[in-house]
């Protein structure tokens, strides 16, 4: 199949990079529209999809991934919650707060950034947020709000509890909360979006980056850089922040929440206590690890003394939740006494990666990912984490390869 110019297409209108998700998937999708339209071969389609504004769209529509759910990396939205009263604070009621989730996919994320602030006690008239994706179908299920299952994961579900009413087999959200969210379909590459450029205290752009090579991921993160006011947060995807850094954004520090301000914005960062009250789905057989919190204490040499008769499964418990309590130098520790009594793991590697890679030191950080990947060398965070780090040092090519093996090994564990 000369499929090429499909794949420039997808990649020039929506920054898709047709490896990341895999060309199988993308050539799935291309059989299907040209069944759908009876098309009697490629040839035949590239001719009626240039002619047709909506096929471009149903093309558009069989490649995307619109997986998402309510309060995905829970740490975020502990952390927004703490930034927005600090930020109302400073503005005084001089006007709401505004807010930015592109893409926003099916709604599970704006929405629950209204849910987080409704229930830390922001009023109604305090914050809107605005919706963007560039899935018509995924923005009217949006405005539809009606939830099945699937968008609910995770152990801690009060919040459905709490803003939805139960109607046959799904979940409807209030008008309290959806009164909050403005939804429209929109392109993330679109120039028409510099018009609010400097609008947005806290921009969400979440799980969108890894399908995009590298030079596109650049030019997504001007734009969102533009589109964030001069003290605006960026909150991204736990694999995106040392590209971040190369353009003059900082990690404000606090654990797993991946919010990044410009660089003057920084040093201040709000006392956000880390801790999220909802765990985060984790990926199947995979606990979910944390980098550690803000203020990052100096790691700890000195390791507490070793447990007499630590289990493996409590020690790996202990680090996941020294982690989560931002508590890094324990966390290291814990991984140390790991590594010391059990045979080598790649999610401990992982784990003193990630504390490497939050508290700065990259060279650290490439070398705990490396021995990660060779002990699981599909492990997809390392995988993604390590491209990262790739790409910040200028080896795309090699960033890109990990990237496109993270897609293929991450695509169970979405
Ligand atoms: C995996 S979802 C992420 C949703 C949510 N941010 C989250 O993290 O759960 C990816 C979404 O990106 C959207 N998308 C893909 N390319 C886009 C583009 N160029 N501009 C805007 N949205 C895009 C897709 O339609 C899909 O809904």
């Amino acid at each position: 199949m000369n499929e090429q110019r499909f794949f420039r297409y997808l990649q020039e209108r929506i920054g898709l990079d047709v490896e990341s998700v895999g060309v199988p998937m993308v050539e799935r999708a291309l059989r299907q529209r040209c069944a759908a339209l009876a098309a009697a071969d490629l040839d035949d389609y590239w001719l009626r999809l240039q002619q047709s504004a909506d096929e471009q769209l149903a093309l558009i529509e069989a490649v995307i991934v619109p997986e998402t759910w309510f309060f995905r990396y829970p740490e975020s939205f502990t952390a927004l919650v703490g930034l927005a009263h600090k930020r109302l604070a400073e503005l005084a009621g001089e006007r709401p707060l505004r807010l930015l989730s592109l893409p926003s996919s099916t709604g599970e994320e704006p929405y629950s950034l209204a849910m987080a602030l409704l229930d830390a006690g922001i009023s109604p008239g305090a914050f809107h947020i605005d919706g963007i994706d560039i899935s018509p179908s995924s923005v009217a299920k949006g405005v539809q709000a009606e939830y099945g299952r699937n968008s609910f994961r995770g152990t801690d579900l009060a919040f459905r509890d709490r803003h939805f009413q139960v109607f046959a087999d799904n979940h409807v959200l209030d008008e309290r909360v959806r009164r909050q969210v403005s939804l429209q379909v929109g392109n993330v590459l679109d120039p028409a979006l510099a018009s609010r450029n400097g609008q947005y205290d806290f921009v969400f752009c979440r799980n969108l980056l890894i399908y995009f090579d590298v030079p596109t991921q650049q030019r997504v993160f001007e734009v969102l850089k533009g589109l964030a006011n001069a003290h605006g947060v960026l909150f991204i995807g736990p694999a995106e922040g040392s590209l971040l850094a190369r353009l003059g954004m900082r990690p404000l520090g606090i654990a797993q929440s991946f919010a990044y301000v410009r660089q003057a914005e920084a040093t201040p960062a709000a006392p956000v206590r880390p801790l999220a009250s909802r765990p985060a789905p984790a990926a199947p057989g995979r606990p979910v690890p944390a980098p550690p919190a803000r203020p990052m204490p100096a790691p700890v040499a000195v390791a507490p003394p070793r447990g007499q008769g630590e289990s493996e499964s409590q020690l790996l418990a202990d680090i996941a939740r020294q982690a989560n309590a931002g508590d890094s130098a324990q966390a290291r520790a814990s991984c140390q006494r790991y590594l010391q009594q059990f045979p080598p793991k790649a999610q401990v590697y992982y784990w003193l990666g990630l504390l490497s890679d939050t508290e700065g030191d990259a060279q650290q950080a490439l070398t705990h990912y490396r021995k990660a990947l060779y002990l699981e060398p599909q492990h997809p965070e390392a995988l993604l984490h390590l491209a990262t780090l790739l790409a910040a040092q200028g080896d795309e090519a090699g960033a890109r390869r990990l990237q496109a093996r993270a897609a293929r090994a991450g695509r169970g564990a979405e």
